[in-house]
């Protein structure tokens, strides 16, 4: 009975002793585990896991440049001092864009000492949300919309011209750091799919601008990304010329103009 006993007891502290040992030198473990195993899935992330490298990791200096920490002070200034953490969307975005559009895990530990929250919890906010990019993009981050109305709408076919013209596979970087194609959810113009936005890293965070391209076709968002090479500003919104002229059927549909109501003249009623 005694042995029996000891037998369970020495059984439980090896199980106990196992779940203490060290976790291996992975930040996001469980994800490595997803991205590891054999998978047909296309994800819109590049990276969910973290692997120390040269130029990522936690013991790289890493600060906001001090003009950037006066927006952190302005933004900072949107909460009570008790809830600095609810700025950790906004700093991450200003992070993302001072470091040319990723976010290395030095950036992550720097908003979270100023956020006062451990690592993890601003970890899991750049890991859940697709617009936080985990590992390097190029000046132009082009990402396809391919929610269902975009895909019945045909952005399988504009992720492909886009990969093809480019020369590179989903979240890969052109070799002259100019492009790269990454995938997006839906961004609420359904009514114009299919649609794909372009995060221009250009200017750092002083010029840094977020534009969607709609109606647009494989031959367009060729055109798109040669303009943008050039330096030119495509025109943004619709890329379809019959829009552009007809505009939608009742007026504007977006906050970009005044909606037009027909009055009762333009329906014979007055
Ligand atoms: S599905 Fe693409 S914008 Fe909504």
């Amino acid at each position: 009975m005694f042995s029996q006993v000891a037998r369970l007891a020495a059984k439980r502290l090896l199980e106990v002793r196992r779940s203490l040992r060290p976790a291996p030198p992975v930040v996001f473990a469980a994800a490595a585990a997803t991205a590891t195993a054999a998978t047909s899935r296309s994800f819109s992330t590049a990276l969910n896991y973290h692997i120390d490298s040269p130029d990522n990791n936690p013991d790289m200096p890493w600060e906001f440049t001090e003009a950037n920490m006066e927006r952190v002070k302005e933004i900072l200034s949107h909460y009570p001092s008790n809830y600095k953490q609810s700025a950790v969307i906004p700093l991450l975005d200003l992070a993302q864009q001072q470091h040319g559009g990723w976010l290395p895990v030095a950036a992550m530990n720097a908003v979270a000492k100023i956020i006062e929250v451990a690592p993890v919890r601003v970890y899991e906010v750049a890991t859940f949300y697709s617009m936080f990019n985990r590992t390097k993009v190029g000046k132009y981050h082009l990402l396809v919309c391919g929610t269902t109305p975009c895909m019945i709408r045909g952005s399988r076919e504009i992720e492909e011209a886009l990969l093809k013209h480019l020369g590179v596979k989903r979240n890969e970087v052109t070799k002259d750091g100019m492009f790269s194609v990454g995938e997006m959810e839906c961004m609420g113009c359904c009514v114009n799919a299919p649609m794909i936005t372009v995060a221009d890293y250009t200017k750092g965070s002083e010029g840094y601008s977020y534009n969607y391209y709609e109606d647009v076709t494989p031959k367009r968002v060729i055109e798109i990304v040669e303009m943008l090479r050039k330096g030119e500003k495509p025109p943004i919104g619709t890329q379809n010329p019959e829009r552009i002229r007809s505009g939608p059927a009742g007026g504007n549909t977006t906050l970009l103009g005044e909606p037009k109501a027909p009055s009762c003249r333009d329906l014979g009623a007055c």
